[in-house]
């Protein structure tokens, strides 16, 4: 059952009317329900139930301490991509072991930082790092546990911008090159060469491209394994994706225990998932005011006060977000045709083309449906304009987890030099 719903005509979260958290924490903002993120880590826990597969939520889908702390308490592991998440993920509460560091780049000191603490393990994307990690494991007298991952040159199914696994992809050691850096890594003093990892793209609903790379990447493993390499563990990254639209269809969380069931069977290896998405993307919504309501000629607009810098995926991705309004409407309202735009002075900044939604008037609430991903995070100050507050439901209780931020904390720690000042007028000096 869903946490957001219309009860009296109007919309709920879990036990909460929307419009008391618009009174009390202002719009726009993202609003979690708890019970629906805990309800997704226990479908995901009963789906592989019987497997060995280590649950590690991408921190960045929503690196939120409230949320870590949840999915901390429920046994999740973490899956990193920066010194800045692994220390978000210790301060939640994730121990060191359950946590995996990745990244396309990662800096010395990060590296430092990870061994230090003793990860799970470190993902490494390429020679040059492989290399590093080696020389600042034996500096420091430690040993540090790395699984290669992997580009398995396959496409698939999902927007260009979120592919990772495609030969021109920036991503991993190429397939080709991937046997003789594990052999280089087994042969470095300070590194432990662990497992694989493999990552092909993000809002994947198409079962066939993880069964593409899974078997990529389990045949590689079968072949390090031959050439005496003890690999113990395989990291099949994440790229569940979560149905956006009406017509979507939802993950099949069946279909990929049996593909894990299969990879299982052939290794008999530790499996590691790294969802992110699908953990919480579906138990946010971001709530927003209308501003204006505008029409020239056939054309509607409804100005709302979140935006590209709110929300950016709309404008980057052309993602699709259901928009519904918080007063339920009535079977006899007037509909109309809208473009849902934000404030920002881009004209790319559009939340929604060509939505149908009652006539909506100034004051009004909306919601942007399945927000918890990639929404909060990926968010700016761009115009100068605050950063949405985020608050999280569970039952009758709501909490604001972070209050906006107001406009001036922007710029609080710039810093005007002195000589601008001593300089005098602009043009003389
Ligand atoms: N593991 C690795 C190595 C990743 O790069 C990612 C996502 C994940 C796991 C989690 O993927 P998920 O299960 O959430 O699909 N900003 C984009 C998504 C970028 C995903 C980046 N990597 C969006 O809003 O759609």
């Amino acid at each position: 059952m869903s946490a957001f719903g219309y009860r009296g005509g109007e919309l709920w979260v879990e036990e909460v009317p929307v419009r008391e958290i618009a009174e009390g924490a202002g719009t726009p903002v993202y609003i979690y329900s708890a019970s629906a993120i805990e309800a997704r880590v226990r479908d995901l826990q009963r789906a592989f139930g019987s497997l060995p597969v280590r649950l590690c939520y991408a921190v960045k889908a929503n690196p939120h301490l409230a949320v870590l702390r949840l999915l901390a308490r429920l046994g999740m592991g973490a899956e990193t991509v920066s010194g800045g998440e692994i220390e978000r993920a210790l301060a939640a509460g994730i121990p060191p072991e359950r946590i995996v560091f990745s990244g396309v780049g990662k800096e010395e000191e990060e590296l430092r930082f990870a061994i230090a603490r003793g990860v799970l393990q470190i993902n490494v994307e390429s020679r040059d790092e492989l290399r590093l990690a080696g020389a600042l494991a034996r500096e420091m007298g430690r040993s540090a546990a790395v699984a290669l991952r992997i580009n398995p040159a396959v496409e698939a199914s999902t927007h260009e911008k979120i592919q990772t696994g495609r030969e021109g992809d920036k991503f991993g050691i190429p397939i080709a090159e991937a046997r003789e850096a594990f052999l280089e890594a087994q042969a470095c003093p300070g590194l432990v060469p662990v497992g694989l990892h493999v990552h092909v793209g993000s809002q994947i609903l198409d079962i066939h491209s993880f069964a593409r790379s899974y078997g990529i990447a389990a045949e590689l493993f079968e072949t390090l394994r031959a050439d005496g390499v003890p690999l113990v563990r395989l990291d099949l990254g994440g790229g569940f994706g979560i149905p956006y639209r009406p017509e979507d269809r939802g993950f099949d969380l069946d279909g990929l225990a049996a593909l894990l069931e299969a990879v299982w069977d052939r290794l008999r290896c530790e499996l590691i998932l790294e969802p992110g998405r699908l953990v919480v993307g579906e138990a946010g919504v971001l709530l927003t005011r209308v501003l204006a309501r505008k029409e020239r000629g056939v054309r509607r607009w409804l100005v709302v006060d979140a935006g590209m810098h709110t929300l950016l995926r709309p404008a980057l991705y052309d993602a699709w977000h259901g928009i519904r309004p918080v007063r339920e409407p009535a079977s006899a309202q007037e509909w109309e045709e809208v473009e849902v735009v934000g404030p920002i002075c881009e004209s790319g900044d559009v939340l929604g083309r060509g939505r149908r939604l009652p006539v909506l008037q100034r004051g009004d609430l909306v919601v942007l449906e399945a927000v918890g991903a990639y929404g909060a995070t990926m968010a700016s100050s761009y115009n100068s304009r605050p950063r949405a507050a985020e608050v999280l439901v569970r039952g009758r209780r709501w909490d604001i987890i972070k209050p906006r931020r107001p406009a001036r904390a922007e710029f609080a720690d710039e810093r005007v030099p002195s000589w601008i000042e001593e300089e005098g007028p602009a043009g003389e000096g």
